[in-house]
């Protein structure tokens, strides 16, 4: 056997890399990526839709020396079987490269360093007219003239990663200024998701500030942690083999109405609450992937409110396959088995919190205006006949009266709009009802009816001890004790 020498034909193989399949939200989260891993604590993401367009991501990380400047812009400058630190948000040696070239055709970088500036930049032009692996190296004239270049010499050291041609994102659009704009809104809204754990406003744990065109980027914290609540402790799953571990901590999204219409629209997004349920996986504290229960469980209406935080350290990438976008990644069986009995237990959590009313209806010892009843046929609703209210009023009212209102609450029953209701429901649309003065302003009408019966304290304590047992009224026990009672003492002067 002998040895051939067969290199890549550099303007080919760059041009098929570009197809790897980026968004542009997850390009500039990669570039993001490794100015958090170098330090960075101030992140700035400029765009220009006019003229010359560019994108640019400008960080005050540790910078880069000259040498390490020429090997980063290899592609393939790091082994991706390699021992990472516990913070790195890299792993093959190739987004830099691969996610810039994937939205355009001239990737230029400069980096500060010791207060000098580098600058190292691929054409795709230029290594097209090569036929080489050709990178260009700019000169201080040509880095001073380059746009945002100030941006980045205000900072002791740091990088720029500049975009220019941008092909991809104006392929196809008619408005070209609009288009991208649209764009960078959407990658806003997106960046603000994955690194929510770095940025203010989402729960930063390690914080970076991230600002665009000057709008800072607040982080959106996916699991509303003030107001929903844990399904159960952090749990920790051990990887012996690989002398680590996975966590998982399961919340729970407050029941709907208990939210308000902008909060249901703020955590559901377009597609609403229940399409984003399910496992939220973070490498390294960056959100990689959200809204799957990888198969595990269904994506059913009553587990909707449940989301599962998982954290994976960088150590394991091999083992959920981690790909070059960190747009996929899959657990390993290991995780999978313990995952699936830790889901019962967080999905049968969410449906307590959806249904919770409806099984308080039949199992607790509350007397509720409506029951609702497991039958064989299915589930039934049926308004109480034994409810107080009905009691008193069959009490007054003559026979002929009485036959009509029980015709009135039959129908009333019998064309309850569930269908609609469930359809409304599930289009996540909010249900009104009065507020809860306008209820205890009919409670309170009602109470006169009662107290009218009552002889002396002793009813009256009845009363109350009855309508603590009976909805509406146990809602607003404590006030009614007050009217109650305190009509007593004015008798007693
Ligand atoms: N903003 C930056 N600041 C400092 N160093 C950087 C920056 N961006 C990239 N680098 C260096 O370039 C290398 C290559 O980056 P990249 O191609 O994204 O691969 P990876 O992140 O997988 O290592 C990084 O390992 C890092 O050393
Ligand atoms: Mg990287």
């Amino acid at each position: 056997m002998r040895n051939i020498d067969l290199p890549p034909y550099a303007p080919m193989l760059i041009e098929s890399t570009r197809a790897i399949g980026y968004s542009l939200e997850a390009a500039i989260a990669d570039i993001i990526d490794n100015s958090i891993t170098a330090k960075a604590k101030n992140i700035s993401l400029r765009f220009l839709p006019y003229s010359d367009p560019y994108i640019a991501i400008i960080d005050d990380g540790i910078g880069m020396d000259e040498d390490k400047l020429t090997e980063s812009m290899r592609y393939g400058c790091a082994d991706p079987n390699g021992i990472r630190e516990s913070n790195d948000m890299g792993r093959y040696g190739l987004g830099l490269k691969t996610a810039s070239l994937s939205q355009c055709r001239s990737l230029t970088v400069v980096t500060k360093c010791n207060n000098t500036l580098f600058g190292r930049q691929w054409d795709l032009e230029h290594i097209k007219a090569t036929g080489q692996w050709s990178l260009l190296a700019l000169d201080e004239d040509e880095m001073l003239q380059l746009p945002l270049i100030e941006e980045l010499n205000a900072h002791e050291s740091g990088t720029l990663v500049l975009w220019r041609n941008l092909d991809k994102i104006f392929a196809g659009e008619i408005n070209v200024e609009d288009a991208m704009t649209e764009k960078m809104d959407m990658a806003s809204k997106h960046l603000s998701l994955v690194f929510h754990r770095f940025l203010a406003g989402g729960d930063a744990e390690q914080k970076i500030s991230l600002i665009m065109n000057g709008d800072i980027i607040k982080g959106f914290d996916p699991f509303f942690t003030t107001k929903s609540r844990p399904a159960m402790d952090e749990e920790r799953i051990d990887i012996p083999q690989f002398n680590s571990s996975v966590g998982v901590y399961p919340f729970v999204l407050p029941h709907p109405s208990k939210m308000t219409k902008d909060e249901i629209e703020k955590y559901g997004g377009k597609d609403g609450l229940r399409s984003l349920q399910g496992f939220y996986v973070y490498r390294n504290k960056r959100l990689l992937i959200w809204g799957t229960w990888f198969r595990l469980t269904r994506m059913d209406e009553f587990s909707k409110l449940a989301r599962v935080r998982i954290d994976i350290p960088n150590s394991l990438d091999a083992l959920w396959t981690l790909d070059v976008k960190k747009s996929t990644a899959m657990p390993p069986e290991i995780v999978k088995t313990r995952l699936k009995q830790i889901i019962k237990k967080i999905v049968d959590n969410s449906k307590r919190t959806y249904t919770f009313r409806g099984k308080k209806e039949t199992r607790d010892d509350i007397t509720h205006v409506w029951n609702v009843m497991e039958t064989r046929e299915g589930v039934r609703y049926e308004l109480n006949g034994d409810y107080p209210l009905l009691d008193k009023l069959s009490e007054i009212i003559d026979d002929e009266a009485k036959k009509l209102l029980d015709d009135y609450l039959y129908s009333i029953e019998s064309n309850f709009p569930v269908n609609r209701m469930q359809n409304d429901i599930y289009n996540e649309k909010k249900i009104v009802k009065d507020n809860n003065d306008a209820q205890f302003n009919n409670i309170k009408s009602q109470l006169g009816i009662f107290i009218d019966a009552a002889e002396n304290r002793k009813d009256r304590e009845q009363i109350i001890s009855m309508l603590s047992k009976t909805e509406p009224f146990c809602d607003y026990i404590d006030r009614i004790k007050e009217i109650v009672m305190e009509d007593e003492d004015d008798e007693e002067v």
